[in-house]
């Protein structure tokens, strides 16, 4: 598969099945997360395998979001905020890029593998610090339910690049 197929092939999952994520897709899902690139290669980033049934409901305890808890795996993205390289001039911290860089190498080896994945943002971080005993100096920044798929490709709703890309003469 070429990178753009891969790209195109990459589609948010919102419905699992419960069979497990083999260990060794697994393994290479992390390794993907783990060559990231990252601002001054800080590797400000602790990625928490969330397989158990019970904690992976608590995580998501509204009856709206237990489509991301029937999946077989949950995948949480922290940062530690405070070793994230700050900008000097204007004190940009770049936590939230670094993270979301290593999320979408997991989400793409997910791909890679024959793996749904969906991006979550909505999340209450209150619920998720307590459920994942995560230490004050740690922000939960994102997750992704990893399973594989019930959910069929949709065509993707893009902007053209026409809209988004500016050439400068
Ligand atoms: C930063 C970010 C946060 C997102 N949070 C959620 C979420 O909380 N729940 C959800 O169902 N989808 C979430 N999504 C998925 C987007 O809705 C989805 O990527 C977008 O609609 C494009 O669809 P596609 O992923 O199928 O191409 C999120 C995506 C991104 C990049």
């Amino acid at each position: 598969m070429s990178f753009l197929e891969l790209v195109t092939n990459r589609y948010s999952v919102r419905k699992y099945d419960a069979r497990p994520v083999p260990d060794e897709a697994l393994a290479r899902i992390l390794e993907a997360a783990r060559l990231a690139p990252s601002a001054c290669n800080n590797q400000p980033w602790r990625f928490f395998v969330v397989t158990n049934a019970e904690t992976r409901a608590a995580l998501f305890p509204h009856e709206r979001q237990a489509w991301i808890s029937a999946a077989p795996v949950v995948l949480v993205a922290c940062s530690y905020p405070e070793k994230a390289w700050t900008r000097a001039y204007d004190g940009k911290m770049h936590a939230d890029v670094d993270l979301a860089i290593a999320m979408e190498h997991i989400v793409l080896a997910a791909t890679e593998e024959g793996l749904g994945t969906c991006w979550i943002c909505a999340f209450d971080p209150t619920v998720f610090r307590q459920v994942l005993n995560l230490p004050p100096d740690m922000e939960p920044v994102a997750a992704t339910p990893i399973g594989f798929s019930l959910d069929p490709p949709r065509p993707k709703n893009r902007k053209s690049l026409e809209e988004i890309v500016t050439y400068l003469p």
